[in-house]
């Protein structure tokens, strides 16, 4: 009984949680089920500042957005913070990768050779196709994402 009690005061809101032992709160309890989140360049702002939102495996990436500038400019970008290479095929085709290298798992050292269209893993100079099923050098192909571009916005199913 106190174990169910314990585990049942663990997993509710604070404010039903004092609640119960007659303390009133005005704050709205935030949803603990949700997964979105606004990670980004340094914390603050809103989703909208980042450039991006995640809800659940779906990123949703503003194109226009500053902080995707240097995929404009290079044609590529490592977006660390999902976890996925982006590259640039054209102004309305854009393809996306794990940034995790099939051979041991690096995901920091990417650069993309454009006279050979493949990204080049520099920790062990791997390097691999972007056509989503060409096995790289090392550890099979670099797996792709399901991507669609829409009014400017890149969506990313990450499965
Ligand atoms: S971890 Fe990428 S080439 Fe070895």
């Amino acid at each position: 009984m106190e174990n169910k009690r314990r585990e049942f005061l663990k997993n509710v809101c604070p404010s039903v949680a004092l609640a119960f032992f007659g303390v009133t709160m005005l704050e709205a309890c935030s949803s603990g089920g949700e997964d979105s989140e606004t990670p980004g360049n340094g914390g603050g702002g809103s989703n909208n500042d980042k450039g991006y939102t995640v809800s659940g495996n779906t990123v949703v990436i503003t194109l226009s957005n500053s902080n995707f500038s240097s995929l404009n400019s290079n044609g590529w970008i490592n977006f660390g913070a999902e976890a996925m290479l982006i590259l640039k095929i054209d102004a309305s085709t854009y393809r996306t990768f794990t940034n995790v290298c099939p051979h041991q798992g690096n995901t920091s050292q990417w650069s993309y050779n454009t006279s050979q269209d493949r990204f080049v893993c520099g920790a062990h100079n791997n390097t691999y196709p972007t056509d989503c099923s060409t096995s790289g050098t090392a550890g099979g192909p670099l797996k792709c994402f399901t991507t669609s571009l829409k009014d400017g916005k890149l969506t990313v199913i990450k499965s």
